[in-house]
């Protein structure tokens, strides 16, 4: 069954029970009002009735006269509201109307009459026939007079009995349901469009937040359903949402890491072309005898070279792909840097030498650094040889210096330099800022700034680099230092 119709079930079953309940509570509290009503006019009427027809000699109680005329006034006075009355002497016998018929009233009421007490009956089952006629249901009260005496004795004059049609009663109790009814029908019909309304609401809700489903099912992830965080279900909308977000993430992220696979194997295939072409041509040389034999030499070193580029390309590849991923760990310690520039710069002195560059490490003797050994090494190997790879005839400069909490080193050239679109591109892996410049003595790939800017990130520090075309570059590279145990 539809939601709308469960929760309108359960509305309008509840609403049925309220109005049930209602309409029988109502009902006999109108039956015991308006028999009461009657009950206290019919009173009142016999009370008028003693007092205008009733006399008793104040000299003998015992004598009680009726007057008969005003008696035949009030009955036909009575008679045209419906109202009936019987006049009961002390004896029980009936004295008017003149009716030989007239039972005498029950023993049991009388003892209660005797009593001083009223009798009340809700329908006068009696129904007695006079003159062969069958007299409708009737409803009464008995009431008794008393005279009290100078001697303060109580006795006895008359009883009155007054009654009036069970089905005037009927008819007016009728008129009232019938109100009653009219209102429970027009309350039950609000009741149950307000239970249709409000069902109708929360199932819209869910069917909003059903339709934003079926969207991610067909891939759209880019959906949110509206939530003024209320209830439950807007709890439900909200949580759909996030759902939503860290889908449309998580799909962003993966085209993201498929754009950068493609590009990868592209950039990777046309480096790894140059030196497998290389080899090929070379091997086939030897095959068909083309290489003379004082060149073979030559020939095997060049492949080589060519296949330990390959090599290498393959382990830096390697490398930066186990650096981005985190997958290598730092083994941080604090150590001298000058030392370890010092040694640095005697390791490439030869290569500075061939290109006629003169190289120095500056700044004072006992700076430290706080960052992995090796990788730090790493770092400023690469910078150092760039700056010799693209300096002639020039100044290569290592400075090292403390900053606030951190080391600071700059390694500048006076080197061909690079333009401002050349230095925004500089940090991505097989970039080369001008593909006429390679050299392939030094076999570069365009990987070496890559994996050392992931290095620096590795390390929390910072690198940056100014560049001006023909006049030179400088590189600073930022180490913080071991943050102090909290
Ligand atoms: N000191 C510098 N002066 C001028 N250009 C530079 C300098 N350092 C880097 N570049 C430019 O940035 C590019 C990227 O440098 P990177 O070190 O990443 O690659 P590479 O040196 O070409 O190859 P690899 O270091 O992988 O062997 C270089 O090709 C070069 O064009
Ligand atoms: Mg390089």
């Amino acid at each position: 069954m539809k939601l709308v119709y469960q929760q309108l079930l359960a509305l309008l079953s509840m609403i049925a029970v309220v109005l049930v309940l209602l309409g029988l509570s109502f009902s006999s509290m109108t039956k015991e009002y308006v028999y009461q009503n009657t009950w206290t006019s019919l009173e009142k009427y016999a009370n008028s009735l003693v007092e205008q027809s009733v006399r008793v000699s104040s000299s003998n109680p015992q004598h009680v006269s009726f007057d008969s005329e005003s008696l035949l006034n009030s009955e036909v006075l009575l008679r045209n509201q419906s109202v009936n009355f019987t006049i009961y002497n002390r004896e029980n016998t009936a004295i008017f109307p003149d009716n030989v018929y007239i039972s005498r009233i029950k023993e049991t009421d009388w003892q209660k009459l005797q009593q001083g007490k009223v009798v009340q009956n809700v329908a006068d089952h009696q129904t007695h026939a006079t003159g062969g006629q069958v007299e409708p249901a009737m409803t009464d009260i008995i009431k008794p007079y008393f005279y009290t005496d100078d001697n303060h004795q109580k006795h006895l004059v008359a009883v009155v009995k007054v009654g009036a049609y069970v089905s005037n009663i009927n008819s007016n109790i009728a008129k009232i349901n019938a109100n009653l009814t009219k209102a429970l029908l027009v309350a039950s019909f609000v009741a149950m469009l307000l239970a249709f309304l409000i069902a109708r609401y929360l199932t819209l809700r869910i069917d909003r937040i059903r339709r934003a489903t079926n969207q991610i099912a067909n891939g759209n992830y880019n959906v949110q359903v509206p939530s003024k965080n209320r209830d439950e279900v807007d709890d439900l909308a909200n949580d759909f949402n996030n759902m939503a977000r860290s889908l449309q993430e998580s799909k962003i992220e993966i085209q993201r890491q498929e754009e950068r696979r493609k590009e990868f194997m592209a950039d990777a295939a046309h480096e790894m072309r140059t030196p497998l072409t290389t080899i090929n041509g070379l091997l086939e040389g030897l095959a068909y005898d083309a290489i003379p034999e004082e060149s073979k030499a030559q020939s095997i070193d060049l492949m080589r070279n060519e296949t330990k580029r390959l090599i290498r390309l393959v382990n830096e590849n390697l490398d930066y792909e186990k650096i981005r991923n985190n997958q290598i760990s730092l083994n941080q310690q604090q150590f001298n840097a000058i030392d370890t520039l010092n040694r640095m710069a005697e390791q490439l002195a030869q290569k500075a030498a061939a290109k006629s560059d003169h190289i120095s490490v500056q700044g004072g003797s006992d700076i430290e650094v706080y960052a992995d050994y090796d990788r730090f090494v790493q770092i400023m190997f690469n910078i150092t040889q760039n700056a010799i790879q693209f300096t002639e005839n020039g100044q290569i400069v290592i400075l090292a210096q403390r900053g606030y909490q951190e080391t600071i080193f700059k390694i500048s050239d006076t080197g061909i330099g690079m333009t401002k679109k050349q230095l925004a591109n500089i940090w991505e892996r097989f970039y080369k800022a001008d593909p006429s410049r390679t050299n392939t003595k030094y076999g570069e790939s365009g990987l070496g700034l890559a994996i050392v800017h992931q290095l620096v990130l590795l390390h929390n520090g910072k690198i940056e680099v100014t560049s001006k075309p023909n006049q030179g570059t400088t590189f600073t590279i930022i180490f913080p230092d071991k943050k102090p145990a909290k």
